[in-house]
């Protein structure tokens, strides 16, 4: 299959493929100007960015804001007319400063999922910044695209689909998704009818990109030939030499198999996917004690007093290489994963794939 770019308004990218945004740390300034760099779009994750500042533990949201902005403009630095994004989960507390402070430090595209982004067009406005919502469902994608035409008159720049095969939160329940009920394939089919609407209404593409388990370049291609723009991959950066987590983070994807991939309970309140280790064994029994609430997510999304553990606590264990301790999140596919490589080699893998499709 001939490649072709995706372009999100006049936001070009040579390579129909973004980076999903992985927090906490896991996708930096470095990951993401390294795929950005190689012709797709690199994703920095905003949740607890400032994890690795001096003054994180006391004052989170400082730190959050001052690393964010560190992160953004470095990535920006480090390639050429490639484009940055930021993924950006609707549940946090910070959340509009966290947008404000992106969008001041340079941002190109900014693509918000665990929750429906309802306000995103006003902090937008007037910036030349593209806006992406993820949805997991025909249900999500309608009701969000409508708030936006109705609230903003302003149609989506693109629409990210996160399928039941997805690292991070599932925006499914757990009777769907041990039962196989949903497929990427169809949400795909149902989301393009309705996307189309709107293509006319405003007169503009609205590229939609898939998510979830992709693995191979073959994998993009047969969404691609279904109809997406582009498809979102995560858990195969992991696996790079430029993803930004600790190396020990890294081995435990390259050495776990099928069924040490579960799904797990979150704080958030929503299923997750991850690697079976001692906190995946622990949760199933007893909640783990919060050390301390960093006030990171919505009440609404932790109910601080009934949670399993604290997902802040755990991911950045995970993300400093404590990875019996930690919350690996990783996409049903993480066990094909045998070796580390280079951001450039996976590019040529995916290259290669789509090419021969
Ligand atoms: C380690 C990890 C962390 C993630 N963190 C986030 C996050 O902070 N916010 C978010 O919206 N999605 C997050 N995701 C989901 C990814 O962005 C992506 O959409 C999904 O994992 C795609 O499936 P794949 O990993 O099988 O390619 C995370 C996924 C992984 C594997």
């Amino acid at each position: 299959m001939k490649i072709q770019p995706l372009r999100i308004g006049d936001l070009v990218a040579n390579l129909p493929i973004i980076q999903g945004g992985m927090g906490v740390g896991v996708s930096l300034s470095r990951l993401a100007s390294a795929v950005s760099n190689e012709g797709g779009i690199g994703i920095i994750s905003t949740a607890q960015i400032g994890y690795q500042e001096k003054d994180f533990e006391n004052y989170p949201v400082k730190a959050n804001i001052r690393a964010l902005t560190n992160h953004i403009k470095k990535a920006k630095e480090n390639v050429k007319n490639g484009i940055i994004g930021i993924n950006i989960m609707v549940a946090l507390t910070n959340y509009e400063e966290y947008v404000r402070t992106a969008i001041k430090a340079g941002i190109d595209l900014i693509i918000s999922g665990a929750g429906l982004p309802t306000r995103l067009p006003e902090l937008v406005k007037n910036t030349k910044v593209k806006i992406a919502p993820i949805v997991s469902s025909l249900k999500a994608a309608k009701t969000i695209l409508k708030v936006w035409d109705r609230k903003y008159n302003k149609a989506a720049d693109m629409v990210v689909i996160e399928g039941p095969k997805a690292g991070g939160h599932l925006g499914f329940s757990l009777d769907e998704l041990n039962n196989n009920t949903v497929s990427l394939e169809k949400i795909l089919k149902d989301v393009l009818i309705e996307v189309k609407k709107y293509e006319e209404k405003y007169q503009k593409h609205i590229p939609v990109v898939v998510a979830g388990g992709i693995y191979s370049g073959d994998d993009i291609a047969h969404y691609l030939s279904l109809g997406a723009s582009g498809v979102q991959i995560a858990t195969r950066f992991i696996a790079t030499h430029e993803c930004d987590a600790d190396d020990r983070f890294k081995q435990a994807y390259l050495d776990c198999e099928k069924e040490d991939i579960e799904l797990v309970k979150s704080p958030v309140g929503m299923p997750g996917r991850a690697i079976n280790n001692k906190l995946v064994e622990t949760i199933k029994v007893e909640n783990i004690k919060v050390r301390k609430c960093f006030d990171c997510l919505k009440i609404d999304h932790c109910d601080r007093v009934t949670i399993p553990y604290c997902i802040t606590d755990k991911l950045i264990a995970a993300v400093k290489g404590d990875v019996e301790n930690g919350l690996l999140f990783c996409g049903d596919n993480a066990y094909r994963m045998k070796k580390l490589v280079s951001v450039k080699e996976l590019m040529n893998e995916f290259i290669a794939g789509i090419l021969a499709y």
